[in-house]
């Protein structure tokens, strides 16, 4: 197995075949998420049950509360955007399940169907934008906390707004009902390597601050974090595979590509409680 760190965000993975992988590779795929955040792979053709004996070789696999699974594979969540609809899953920079007490570790997501040009993945590096962050900023940050929210993106008012788009793929509007508190430096879980964790999706506020000085410090945060050299285009391919940490990087579906369809399978794997 060969790792290449990437430019701005994650490393690309090869000589190796997911279908299949040694325990040496997983122990080897850990690691790399500890340090590099995501990891690209390319030319796989993977199954989906062995996607799922994948996701399961590193902990139990979260199934989605709000996406659409597919019928015949439960454990999968389908990321599905139809010719004639006009929005996209995932468009706003985030990181999955920063609203629950526990977030998923991350998903590994698999290319079946793309557009002809455009879909791209963004990735942010959130260890990067830590280590380039102030001192004295660092240390404001590591004494404050952030609350999060899945009520405003996954609950009955934005799903009204665009039910008729989203009918099919997103739903159980009722369940969006979690709201968590998580430190805004987080360490990670396998490395230890200290990272910047809020995002514009699902943080609502710096707990510790008044409204106004937490919008801006959110504010002056995501500026920072999405610099390009933080960044990475992750340029789709049949084969391809992302496998992203949700606590060490944000990611962003472009929402570029009208008239096409494009089909991604995405398995969610638990994580563990942060701390700071
Ligand atoms: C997501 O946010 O999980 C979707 C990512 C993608 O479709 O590229």
């Amino acid at each position: 197995m060969q790792i290449d760190v990437a430019k701005g965000a994650g490393a690309y993975v090869s000589d190796i075949d997911l279908n299949s992988p040694g325990s040496d590779d997983i122990q080897a795929i850990r690691e790399a998420l500890g340090q590099h955040g995501v990891l690209f792979f390319r030319n796989q053709r993977i199954t989906p049950e062995a996607h799922i004996a994948f996701a399961e070789r590193f902990a139990a696999i979260n199934i989605n509360r709000f996406f659409a699974a597919l019928p015949e594979y439960p454990k999968i969540a389908q990321v599905l955007k139809e010719p004639s609809q006009k929005q996209n899953i995932g468009e706003t920079w985030h990181t999955d399940h920063s609203y629950d007490q526990i977030p998923a570790l991350g998903s590994i997501l698999v290319a079946r169907e793309l557009p002809k040009t455009g879909g791209d993945t963004l990735f942010v590096n959130q260890f990067a934008a830590y280590d380039a962050l102030d001192p004295a900023l660092k240390k404001q940050l590591s004494t404050l906390t952030a609350t999060h929210s899945s009520r405003h993106v996954f609950g009955e008012q934005a799903y009204r707004k665009n039910a008729d788009d989203m009918t099919g793929r997103l739903g159980n509007a009722s369940a969006a009902t979690q709201d968590a508190v998580h430190p805004i430096i987080i360490k990670h879980p396998f490395s230890g390597r200290p990272a910047l964790y809020v995002n514009p999706q699902f943080t609502i506020r710096i707990n510790e601050l008044d409204q106004q000085q937490s919008a801006e410090l959110l504010q002056q945060l995501y500026t920072h974090s999405t610099n390009e050299r933080f960044q990475h285009r992750f340029q789709w391919q049949p084969g391809s595979i992302a496998f992203w940490d949700n606590r060490a990087t944000w990611h962003k579906a472009l929402n570029d590509y009208a008239g096409y369809r494009r089909l991604m399978h995405r398995i969610t794997i638990e994580g563990e409680s942060l701390s700071g």
